[in-house]
């Protein structure tokens, strides 16, 4: 098997962060001490110039590369290599006094004042002009140094403009998709309906708070054209960036499931993908396990937005943050288990925000390797310094990948037609959630799920689940089709396929698009419950799922039945179905229950797919990354108490010892067990 590491200069996984020097240049001590302390802790790389244009650039056309250029060569002539950002993520003040276009128009039309960071307008001429400039000079200066590594475009790009270069660009993007015709507009949106027809592309306005919302197509096309723009935005940057050092790859930080762009998009454009991983941990509203779940739900996502390559977790935060509600600090131990859950998720890079710690301003009390205190005694630098070892000892982990043959459905298009919708009761929809809690049910069974669009390709799958895909792309049902009839195991729950991709609802019953056919069912109606609601759904077993919030009424069709309602004047009828097509098996689940009283579905589509489980005791985490080095499995403790686990045979890397059968993990503790 390939292997495919991303860095092999660094000798295998990155361990860095985000270091900004710009902020210490009139104390050269320091940065000196930096540069010890940045070894001391096993560091191998540093991502530089995230926001340091008002120093590279301090008048218009007056730049100053040489203090950036000399800490890049510094940090490589110590071993420490550069992930070069370009600044645009925040701008100087010189630039909005001159441009004041590049300052973003919010929802009700107006203008916001200089200040704060991402937050550009990413139509504005000027603003693309000025930032194609300095990254141009950027690459010509330093792209080629032996010390960087990668480029890191921007920072977590996001939000929205409704400015009048935005609009008219709006404008051009709609009649672009619809062919030039505004009949064809009116058509797939609806427009008949409270007299909403347009004469022209021209008078169509974007979603301002006090205009024109009630348009679900209109509302829908503004969240796709935001991800098109700010694409279209980042393309500009990696094109300069290619034209003067084709050679060096790009990554963009993503954020955890992100509502404002549609990063499957712009997935594409990258050559690694990354992202900032900021979990509440040791909240008063869940387990700790379950804070860890999630997170390997959010590593998952990001993992399949380029399957075949490890990814990078670009930013995490050493001790604490300082934005949360409630800053905690990471308990003892915890620093080190949440980085090798990165790197068990199929990350390699562990990076921080932030190297260390401003003096002043907004994140003067966020966390950072190096604290005010300036030394390497403190109990983060410890655990820091600790990981540092680490990762040099699971080093031949780099490049290798996560292969599962499970996949979750999560779509963003998806996500904001149901987040829109009128329908339902808006406090339940909780799409994401019922994705997320689908998906750690079957983490639960040792199956690591990707997350994957449903368009993709699903070919490499044999379970899929598809929680709530009430939008249909055009390629979808044929997609789901094709899954199932060469021996795939599909469900589907209730609220699928009611409309298509400009949210117009499907005629003659939903699941629409030839899905009936092939769940063998139709919807005919959907009931919304109130909170204290319940219903229940008893099981041909005769194990009972409790029902709450939605329950749809079927008809069924060419299906067999394997569960019905126990309440309500629907009682009796079908709730869960399957249906065999082809080689393979559809499942239907019409009301929503806890995703662990489907455990006995879902082990049933694995065994019946072949895909064998690994049940760990609750709290402990297992996921395998394998490649030419052979495989490694990773157990992590997410619980406080000692765990032992039976089946466990290999080298265990982070004690270098060999385990026969048994594994003893310390709470939060880690094992990675190297297996041939
Ligand atoms: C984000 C940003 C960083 C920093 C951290 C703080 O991830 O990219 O610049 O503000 O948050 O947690
Ligand atoms: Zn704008």
């Amino acid at each position: 098997m390939e292997r495919r590491m991303l860095f092999p200069q660094t000798g295998g996984l990155v361990h860095g962060g985000d270091y900004n020097p710009e902020q210490w240049l009139d104390r050269p001590d320091i940065l000196e001490e930096d540069v010890r302390l940045m070894k001391k802790a096993g560091i191998n790389s540093a991502t530089l110039g995230v926001f340091s244009w008002s120093v590279l650039e301090p008048e218009e056309g007056e730049f100053h590369f040489e203090w950036l250029e000399e800490i890049v060569e510094k940090l490589y002539r110590n071993g420490i290599y550069t992930v070069l950002s370009t600044p645009s993520g925040a701008r100087p003040a010189w630039l909005d006094a001159a441009y004041p276009e590049a300052m973003r128009v919010n929802r009700i039309g107006m203008r916001a004042h200089h200040g704060g960071r991402h937050n550009h307008c990413m139509t504005s001429r000027k603003y693309r002009e000025k930032v194609s400039i300095i990254d141009r000079k950027l690459a010509e200066r330093l792209g080629s140094h032996p010390g960087v590594m990668m480029y890191h475009i921007s920072n977590e790009f996001g939000g929205e403009c409704f400015c009048p270069a935005c609009v008219r660009k709006f404008q051009e993007y709609l009649a672009e998709k619809y062919e030039h015709d505004i009949e064809k507009l009116n058509k797939a949106w609806w427009a008949a309906f409270w007299s909403h027809r347009y004469n022209s592309f021209d008078q169509i306005e974007p979603p301002f708070e006090n205009g024109e919302t009630s348009v679900m197509a209109l509302n829908l096309e503004w969240k796709r054209f935001t991800t098109w723009n700010t694409n279209d935005f980042m393309k500009q940057e990696i094109a300069v960036l290619r034209s003067v050092t084709p050679n060096v790859p790009v990554t963009a930080n993503f954020m955890q499931l992100f509502n404002g762009l549609d990063y499957r998009k712009m997935a594409p454009e990258l050559d690694v993908i990354s992202w900032d991983n900021y979990p509440l941990f040791h909240n008063d509203w869940e387990t700790f396990g379950e804070t860890m779940y999630g997170t390997a739900f959010q590593h998952a996502v990001m993992r399949s937005l380029k399957r075949g390559k490890p990814f990078m977790m670009m930013e995490s935060a050493p001790g604490l943050v300082n934005w949360q509600t409630v800053n905690k600090v990471k308990r003892p131990g915890v620093h080190r288990l949440a980085c090798l859950q990165a790197v068990a998720c199929g990350s390699d890079t562990v990076q921080y925000f932030q190297w260390r710690k401003g003096r002043g301003s907004y994140e003067q009390f966020h966390g950072a390797v190096v604290d005010h205190m300036g030394t390497d005694d403190t109990r983060v630098f410890r655990e820091v310094a600790e990981v540092g070892e680490l990762l040099k000892k699971i080093a031949p982990v780099a490049g290798t990948l996560l292969h599962t043959r499970a996949a979750l459905l999560f779509d963003w298009d998806n996500r904001w037609a149901i987040q829109d919708v009128k329908a339902l009761s808006q406090a339940t929809k909780k799409y994401e959630e019922t994705c997320i809690d689908i998906w750690k049910a079957f983490f639960r069974l040792g199956v690591d799920m990707d997350v994957v669009g449903s368009d993709e390709d699903l070919s490499c799958y044999d379970v899929v689940v598809a929680p709530m895909l009430y939008m249909l792309q055009p390629g979808t049902a044929r997609n789901l089709k094709a899954f199932v009839e060469r021996g795939g195991q599909l469900l589907a729950t209730y609220f699928t396929g009611y409309v298509d991709s400009d949210q117009l609802c499907y005629l003659g019953g939903f699941p629409g698009d030839g899905l009936k056919e092939l769940f063998g069912i139709v919807s005919e109606e959907i009931d919304s419950l109130y909170p204290s609601d319940r219903n229940g759904i008893e099981m041909a077993d005769n194990s009972r799922w409790e029902v709450r919030e939605y329950a749809e009424i079927l008809r069924v069709h060419d299906a067999q039945t394997l569960g019905v309602y126990t309440e309500d004047f629907y009682k009796g009828t079908a709730a869960v179905t399957c249906r065999e097509h082809g080689k393979g098996k559809a499942y239907y689940v019409a009301a929503r229950t806890d995703a662990d009283q489907m455990l006995p579905l879902f082990e049933k589509m694995l065994t019946d797919a072949e895909i064998p489980m690994r049940k760990l005791p609750e709290g402990v985490e297992y996921h395998v990354r394998s490649g030419e080095e052979g495989n490694f499995a990773f157990y992590l403790n997410c619980t406080t108490r000692e765990v032992t686990l039976s089946g466990v045979k290999g080298r265990d890397l982070v004690t270098d010892r060999e385990i026969e059968d048994s594994l003893t993990l310390p709470g939060y503790g880690v094992a990675v067990v190297h297996f041939v």
